[in-house]
């Protein structure tokens, strides 16, 4: 946000609502971001109360992203039937449903289900979370407010790792895994007082609406933007989920599907949830390892703070091709540290500057920029059920790379683990070169019009 927008946020410009609408949204981000880091430190303590095998220990770590997967799954087309605002309800009430039943959870099988059911709801709340603020913020600062949503992810991580600590000298698990609760409530009682998506409301032909909608969250003429709704969705046929094959969209989905794999198969999630681990291995002690985590937690937040200011100004290709380019480099060094023979200090401190360089960079570029590219690149009639297919192709990534990683350390060695990570990252890097569009300041359906446009016109050319 430059600091004009910075000012007119405060004269309330644009309607002062919008900032609210957002903010409340974005609570998704929080539960999202709170609910995947929690599990780190409530799971050395679970351990004393149930016995658990690996194989069990392993589904209740990853209970979560198989659950999101899921989640993700039904909730592109919920978000399109029931609309966004009633789908963030919806996902606030499983998120309380999931954090009660794991914080009082009588045993192990139980544990799995709250899990699962957390899981669900970090599934809608990925998805709706950036699709409901892009669908109601002004085109002129969509991309700074979608990415609130990815702030309050990383907030949330951090959050996690704070009340892990707090909670560590009682070995309270119980009170980690519940204090997802709170937050739950207040997504679900700010949310009922804010309104549904203006484009979602046009869609379904309630028009009257959508007007009332855009005149409380616009200052000024709002008639440009309604014609331009209406046009997009006039033009729209009827076909659903099957229109997500047809050939016009293709670009698109392999925009998403591919940016979606590469963030997770460039190695972040390697770092947040195993960064204790992965700094033990370079020397540290526990104490200094989960300090150090801390500071990656902050670098996480305050680097997409920096990308939020400029993810509208130098655009969203800038950012990822610098953010992708930094991780190939960070990532490599990281393998190298771990190649040389012997740690001594400096080279442990060389790894930890590697590891929160490495998350700076992810901050700046693919973290935000990928869910943001997501709710802007896809076209109103599908754009629900688009968001979900590349979100379960990110949960189930995810949950891939959190499984493997600890395999694939302890077989061959983490020097060819954070090499693999950075030739997945060059790969990134090429596939945005050549394949990833611009969308800083333009409408949705601008965005959408060019899609239609182009294909059409390669269709003439053929
Ligand atoms: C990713 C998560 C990751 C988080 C870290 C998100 O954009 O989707 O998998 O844990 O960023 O900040």
């Amino acid at each position: 946000m430059s600091t004009a927008d910075i000012r007119s946020v405060l004269r309330g410009d644009g309607g002062r609502f919008i900032y609210l609408a957002s903010a409340l949204a974005a609570l998704n981000g929080l539960l999202f971001g709170f609910d995947t880091g929690i599990i780190s430190g409530a799971f050395l303590y679970i351990n004393d109360t149930f016995a658990m095998s690996p194989l069990v220990e392993g589904i209740v770590v990853s209970g979560a992203m198989a659950g999101a997967a899921l989640g993700a799954a039904v909730g592109g087309q919920l978000a399109d039937r029931l609309g966004r605002r009633r789908l963030i309800l919806l996902g606030a009430g499983v998120f309380f449903l999931g954090s009660f039943t794991m914080a009082v959870a009588p045993s192990v099988p139980v544990l799995v289900a709250g899990r699962l059911i957390d899981g669900v709801a970090i599934g809608f709340a990925s998805i709706v979370g950036p699709l409901y603020i892009s669908e109601i913020a002004p085109p002129r600062i969509r991309g700074a407010l979608t990415s609130l949503n990815q702030l309050m992810v990383t907030v949330g991580i951090l959050v996690s790792y704070f009340v892990n600590y707090a909670f560590a000298d009682a070995g309270a698990w119980r009170w980690m895994l519940g204090t997802g609760m709170i937050p739950a409530v207040v997504l679900a009682i700010g949310m009922l007082k804010m309104p549904e998506s203006p484009r979602w409301l046009f869609e379904r032909g309630r028009k009257e609406e959508a007007e009332a909608v855009l005149r409380r969250t616009r200052q000024g003429d709002i008639e440009d933007e309604l014609d331009e709704i209406a046009e997009t969705v006039e033009k729209q046929s009827d076909t659903g989920v099957r229109e997500l094959l047809e050939p016009w969209l293709r670009p698109a989905l392999i925009v998403g599907l591919g940016l979606a794999i590469f963030q997770q198969i460039t190695g972040i999630n390697a770092v947040i949830y195993y960064a204790p681990t992965i700094l033990e291995s370079t020397g540290f002690g526990s104490t200094t390892s989960i300090l150090a985590t801390v500071g990656i937690g902050v670098i996480n937040v305050v680097m997409t703070v920096v990308a939020i200011a400029l993810i509208d100004r130098v655009g969203r290709r800038r950012l990822l091709q610098v953010g992708i380019g930094g991780m190939t480099i960070t990532v490599a060094v990281l393998g190298t540290v771990f190649y040389l023979p012997g740690f001594d200090g400096a080279i442990g401190w060389i790894a930890t500057a590697s590891l929160m360089l490495f998350v700076a960079f992810f901050a700046i570029g693919l973290g935000p920029v990928f869910w943001l590219l997501i709710s802007e690149i896809y076209p109103l009639a599908v754009r629900g059920s688009a968001m979900g297919a590349v979100t379960v192709a990110n949960w189930g990534a995810n949950l891939v790379v959190s499984l493997l990683f600890p395999v694939l350390t302890a077989n061959a060695g983490e020097a060819t683990t954070f090499w693999l990570f950075g030739a997945c990252s060059l790969a990134a890097l090429l596939f945005t070169y050549w394949l990833v569009p611009e969308t800083k300041g333009r409408s949705l359906e601008a965005i959408e019009a060019d899609l239609r446009g182009n294909v059409t016109a390669s269709e003439t050319a053929d």
